[in-house]
């Protein structure tokens, strides 16, 4: 073998790594060498098990031989191949694949190679759209406070977390506005799955109030995640995304749901909007899309916002936009392999199933220290803990995260929270393993 990625590295320094702190993490590195479903191991020898899917990603479990083989198979034939005047087969395999397991509203499917590229995606297809149609106005773009859509400029711009803009100058669209969060830790603390606190439509009414502010002429787009995933899991309040739905329809506003998240099966379907019932205009989704084997972001369209793009002259590109990798054969081939990993193994079928352990399980933890609340959805949990101190406020987190990391399980943290999205072919046991060790980690902070 002439390349051997499982030794230590022997330089840290070049490599500058993305949302780290890196002085402290380049002191005591965790660097994982090998990973097989629903473990990982490190440099160190130290088998892990992968309570985070890497990072909300690898859904289907790691080291799926169904996405090797398919990745091999396009290999094999072809390594690359443009798709701007030129094409190749899997990308047009996995779209029409894609399709059909997604919403049946969504008809058409833009590829790029990430969440925030997917999200800038359908931004940018939301203005051009307005604009298609002749409603030139609606320009404004309304995101959620607390909410994370990547890190583009698009992204960060309708996103609601300050400390990812603020080294950037602030807001950065010209034409935008938030609804407020849903979070709601006075009346929904320790609710199990989506807050029954009876504010949904409350919360979702604020929208309402943007409408009469900005007018609706001159809107857009909502863009929401349909379960806050990156600030620590929260779930919608009952009846929210509905809510939003009807005041979008009755205002001709779209609304997208960014499920780079909630996508691929962590609420029981390929698709969260299936689970809360609400079918969106757009839908913004990566990570599970290939399992994160190969980097890949998809916005999924209705067949009437495609529409309004192919009118007119054949002659030229009806969206301009694009990127050198969109449909990217070994991504595409991933995507693919994904999807037969899925049916096969049932793999939605099994994070419905394990739901309700994964949520009694979590919630027994209510009452241990430092514990101000616990969230969950369908695969999706946080566990968050009160602030430490003002120069040190995720003190609890951090710390939860790194002895538990001794411990041989990996929960991230994320803010206050640790954040549980494990790959979806868990079993008992591995809920069991984690919130026992969670219990005396927390026991000892
Ligand atoms: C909801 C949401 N949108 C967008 C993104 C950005 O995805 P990426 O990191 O692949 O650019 C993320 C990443 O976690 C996300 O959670």
């Amino acid at each position: 073998m002439t390349y051997d990625f499982t030794k230590t590295p022997a330089s840290l320094d070049e490599f500058w790594m993305p949302f780290t702190p890196e002085r402290m993490f380049k002191k005591n590195p965790r660097i994982a060498v090998r990973a097989d479903g629903m473990h990982f191991t490190d440099d160190k020898g130290n088998k892990i098990l992968d309570m985070s899917a890497g990072q909300w990603c690898t859904n289907a479990g790691h080291n799926r031989p169904k996405i090797r083989e398919a990745i091999m198979s396009q290999l094999d034939s072809l390594d690359f191949m443009t798709c701007m005047n030129m094409s190749h087969p899997s990308a047009f395999m996995a779209a029409e694949r894609l399709v059909k397991v997604f919403p049946k509203n969504m008809k058409h499917v833009f590829f790029s190679n990430s969440g925030s590229e997917a999200v800038d995606t359908a931004l940018k297809i939301a203005l051009a759209y307005q604009r298609k149609r002749g409603k030139p106005t609606k320009r404004i773009l309304i995101g959620r406070e607390q909410a994370y859509h990547g890190v583009n400029f698009g992204g960060i711009s309708v996103g609601g977390l300050s400390y990812n803009k603020s080294d950037y100058g602030g807001q950065l669209l010209p034409a935008l506005d938030h609804l407020p969060t849903t979070f709601d830790l006075e009346n929904a603390a320790f609710s199990k799955g989506e807050p029954d606190t009876n504010r949904g439509i409350e919360k979702a009414n604020a929208l309402e109030g943007l409408i009469a502010l900005h007018d609706a002429s001159n809107i857009a787009a909502v863009i929401v995640e349909p379960v806050v995933g990156s600030w620590g899991v929260i779930p919608p309040p009952k009846g929210y995304l509905k809510r939003l739905r009807e005041i979008c329809d009755k205002h001709d506003i779209l609304l997208i749901f960014d499920e780079v998240i909630t996508g691929f099966g962590r609420l029981g379907d390929y698709s969260a909007s299936t689970y809360f019932d609400v079918l969106p205009d757009i839908i913004t989704t990566a990570k599970g899309l290939t399992n994160s084997v190969v980097p890949m972001g998809a916005t999924f369209v209705t067949g009437e916002i495609y529409n309004a793009f192919m009118q007119g002259s054949e002659l030229s590109a009806e969206l301009m936009h694009g990127y050198t990798y969109s449909g990217h054969p070994l991504a595409a081939a991933a995507a693919i392999g994904n999807l037969d990993t899925f049916e096969e193994d049932k793999i939605c079928a099994n994070a419905a199933k394990m739901a309700p352990f994964f949520e009694e399980a979590l919630h027994s933890l209510k009452g241990l220290p430092h514990i101000i609340d616990v969230r969950n959805l369908g695969i999706l949990g946080a566990v968050q803990f009160e602030s430490h101190s003002a120069d040190n406020p995720y003190h609890y987190s951090r710390q939860a995260f790194l002895k538990l990391y001794e411990k041989g399980i990996y929960i991230r943290f994320t803010a206050y929270s640790l954040t549980l999205s494990p790959p979806l072919i868990l079993d008992q046991s591995h809920i069991d393993q984690s919130v026992s060790a969670i219990r005396d980690v927390v026991k000892s902070l």
